[in-house]
């Protein structure tokens, strides 16, 4: 298999931040993008190798063509993006590393799970903060223990934001995930979008307030607890009375395919200002609760929110070319468990189990 890492969206801020984490580990990455002038100026930032593919459909046609040991996809909506990757990847049994962080762009994967079995490659998808913050917690949580009853996830995000606009890519997948979810007795349901809002105290004596918002958490925190209830939040989630009346009204406008890539085509264009970190770390949480009372909470203390979604790809990426997945479809501590975060930069704070 060859060595070479392959990063689709190199120049977009995942790409570079992944680059630079790939050249930390002492792997050069090749960038792969649209744009030469830009993919220029992203590979001198971390001594990358550039590949100019015009479209999505290109970067696959490469692939099949030069055969790359791993392609990280940072190209989203990832509903869209990964299944041609893949397909691209399958066919040159090259492992896939994604940052999808929706319910469907993550279900997606799955499915492709006994495919990747029978060929015999990885693929590792939600591999950004979101996912492998909180999934990590759970996992650590749940080590040698039984299936939980219920699982809450929440993401706290801190990260700087560099001036500039904000791209169709992630504009286009927060609009794509902006429909209410989470698992009761095991199952997908449709929840209120910005509900359940908590008070939480970080451990470093600072309080956020966290709101239900259904990303590809939801379904990473299931599989790794097994529980039969499960709710993943953010600090990213507004709260406001307000704003969650209006949720119903917008997710359904976002289901006209017209209505949502105008209003995509619109916000990606908007410029957004420099901004500092909010606070001084980013945190992963889980509050766990078994049949028999136990509780369990957990924290995974981060530095920047930006800076780990390079690490966690990169790592995997590294791990991936040593020979250390196992073929399939996972989220990244499914695949390589609760040390991953660890190696990333992450450190579990886990108080005392409670009996209520
Ligand atoms: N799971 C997580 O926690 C997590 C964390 C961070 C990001 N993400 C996800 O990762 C994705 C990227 O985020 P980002 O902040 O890095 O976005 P970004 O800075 O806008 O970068 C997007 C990259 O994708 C490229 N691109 C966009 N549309 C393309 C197309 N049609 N064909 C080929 N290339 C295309 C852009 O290339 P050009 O330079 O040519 O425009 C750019 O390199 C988003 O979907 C975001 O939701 C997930």
């Amino acid at each position: 298999m060859s060595a070479q890492i392959w990063v689709l969206g190199g120049t977009g801020r995942s790409g570079r931040a992944i680059a630079e984490q790939l050249a930390q580990r002492g792997l050069p990455a090749v960038l792969v993008g649209r744009d030469a002038n830009r993919l220029h100026t992203a590979a001198e930032q971390s001594a990358a190798e550039t590949l100019l593919a015009p479209s999505l459909a290109a970067a696959a046609s490469e692939i099949r063509r030069q055969r790359p040991g791993v392609v990280i996809n940072t190209v989203g909506p990832f509903t869209e993006t990964a299944p041609a990757v893949v397909d691209a990847c399958r066919d040159v049994r090259c492992h896939y590393i994604d940052l999808a962080n929706d319910v469907a762009a993550l279900s997606a994967v799955f499915d492709m799970h006994d495919a990747a079995t029978r060929v015999g490659h990885t693929l590792v998808t939600g591999a950004g903060f979101g996912v492998t913050a909180t999934e990590s917690v759970v996992v650590k949580l749940c080590e040698g223990r039984p299936a939980p009853l219920r699982v809450r996830v929440d993401m706290v995000p801190s990260l700087a934001m560099e001036e500039g606009t904000v791209g169709e890519a992630l504009i286009g997948t927060l609009l794509g995930g902006l429909e209410g979810h989470r698992i009761t007795e095991g199952r997908l349901t449709r929840a209120q979008m910005f509900g359940d809002a908590v008070r939480l105290t970080l451990p470093d004596g600072s309080q956020v307030t966290t709101a239900s918002m259904p990303l590809g958490e939801l379904l990473a925190a299931q599989r790794a607890s097994g529980a039969r209830h499960v709710l993943s939040a953010s600090s990213e989630a507004p709260s406001s009375f307000v704003i969650r009346a209006m949720m119903p009204a917008v997710s359904t406008l976002m289901r006209s395919e017209r209505l949502r890539s105008f209003t995509v085509r619109r916000l990606a264009r908007v410029r957004v200002k420099a901004r500092e970190r909010s606070r001084d770390h980013s945190w992963g949480h889980a509050t766990i609760i078994w049949a028999d009372g136990e509780t369990r909470e957990g924290w995974l203390r981060l530095g920047d929110a930006q800076e780990y979604t390079g690490a966690v790809p990169a790592e995997i990426a590294k791990r991936l070319l040593a020979g250390e997945g196992s073929p399939g479809a996972y989220t990244p501590a499914a695949l390589f468990g609760s040390a991953l975060a660890e190696s990333c930069g992450g450190e579990y704070l886990l108080p005392r189990p409670v009996r209520r």
